[in-house]
């Protein structure tokens, strides 16, 4: 098949770990026979110090055009100053949500071969297989905001609003991709606090009865959530939230297997390009030396080909290329605890390899 990608590298590791996973799916593309084109276009940080804008109009207009997206990560210190005008946050945010990306999928999968990389004990983390929808579009995220004086103070807020379409498009996903794996699905929210997480859990509940009532359905707050994703992992399926409460449950989650460079995401909507990235970001710590765990953006290189291209085959043996790589005994620094560590470029190398 024929397929136009769109490459968004973005700032930090971003160039690092999509020039790995291009690499492989160049290697994929030549076994199984397939021909992928690719437009690399700004975003982020290095958008605003060449354009002024964190997404200019060139890249909507490419990502529009294309079959699907493949981003590294956006931000850095150099574009933290708390005045500036605009941030590199704010092209990832405005990408998602002009292309309506509103269910982003994080799985969460151990790895036999990294049973040791998990700060967790083995017998707490086995068999977790957890499935995250974490709505991406709306909630506090896309609420109003604003700056103002509360008692003589400077203040600032920042709205969280859920409309009941909303909360209903991204329970039907969750809830079917439940009925395609253990049939369970947990909602997560605030209800006993925040107005919209009470309109979420309603709505959640109304959808569930209605359309679903073959999914064995339940609800936790989402603090409590924090302490079962570290006590209990194993315990869930597929799991539905809001924008906030599922970007900082999936870092948590991120330790389970081991490490945040392991974990890929898609983010889908109705029809139209699906952008895939590592729930990671730009790792200014770590950037340009080389050492970045290319193995989650090569994961999201896989999903890309699941959910975009409907290539099953491809996508299982770029996952099937990284369990090989990790039983080698391959490990980037952040998955080595402390032992022998290997490059970004020398891990995606060796991937391709299997893959060739
Ligand atoms: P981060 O995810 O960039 O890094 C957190 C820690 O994890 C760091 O110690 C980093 O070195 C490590 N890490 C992350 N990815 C790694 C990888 N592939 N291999 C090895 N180690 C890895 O989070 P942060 O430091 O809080 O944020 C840095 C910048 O990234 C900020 O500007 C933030 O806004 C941005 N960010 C962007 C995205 C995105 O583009 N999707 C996501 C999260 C954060
Ligand atoms: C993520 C990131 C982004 C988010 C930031 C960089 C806007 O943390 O993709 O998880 O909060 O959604
Ligand atoms: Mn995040």
């Amino acid at each position: 098949m024929k397929a136009n990608l769109v490459l968004l590298p973005g700032d930090g590791i971003g160039p690092e770990i999509v020039e790995s996973a291009k690499s492989v799916l160049e290697v994929v593309a030549k076994r199984f026979g397939h021909e992928f084109q690719y437009t690399s276009c700004l975003i982020g940080g290095i958008a605003i110090d060449e354009t002024g804008d964190p997404l200019p109009q060139d890249t909507v207009d490419a990502c529009r055009q294309s079959d699907a997206i493949l981003l590294g990560a956006v931000g850095g210190p150099k574009w933290d100053d708390p005045n500036a005008k605009t941030r590199p946050e704010a092209g990832l945010l405005r990408i998602r949500k002009e292309l309506g990306l509103f269910a982003n999928l994080r799985p969460i999968k151990m790895f036999d071969q990294l049973a040791d990389a998990s700060p967790l004990r083995p017998d707490i983390i086995k068999g977790t297989d957890i499935l995250f929808f974490r709505e991406l579009t709306g909630g506090i995220y896309f609420g109003q905001s604003g700056s103002g004086e509360v008692d003589g103070h400077e203040s600032a807020y920042q709205s969280m609003v859920y409309s009941v379409p909303e909360v209903e498009r991204i329970v039907r996903l969750a809830a079917k991709a439940a009925q395609g794996r253990d049939n369970r699905l947990t909602s997560v929210d605030k209800a006993n606090v925040l107005e919209p997480s009470r309109l979420w859990r309603r709505t959640a509940a109304r959808v569930m009865a209605d359309e679903f009532p073959d999914v064995q359905y339940d609800v936790v707050l989402v603090d409590a959530m924090a302490m079962h994703l570290i006590n209990r992992p194993a315990d869930f399926d597929v799991v539905v939230t809001g924008n906030m409460f599922g970007d900082i449950l999936t870092d948590e989650a991120s330790m389970l297997p081991g490490s945040l460079g392991m974990l890929p995401s898609a983010s889908l909507g109705d029809g139209g390009p699906g952008l895939y990235e590592p729930i990671h970001g730009s790792a200014p710590d770590i950037a340009g030396k080389g050492i970045a765990n290319p193995l989650a953006t090569i994961l999201a290189s896989a999903m890309l080909l699941r959910h975009s291209l409907d290539l099953n085959e491809e996508a299982a043996a770029v996952e099937s290329a990284v369990q090989e790589v990790l039983a080698d005994g391959l490990r980037t620094a952040d998955i080595a605890r402390g032992g022998d560590s290997v490059s970004t470029e020398v891990m995606g190398q060796a991937v391709t390899a299997k893959l060739a």
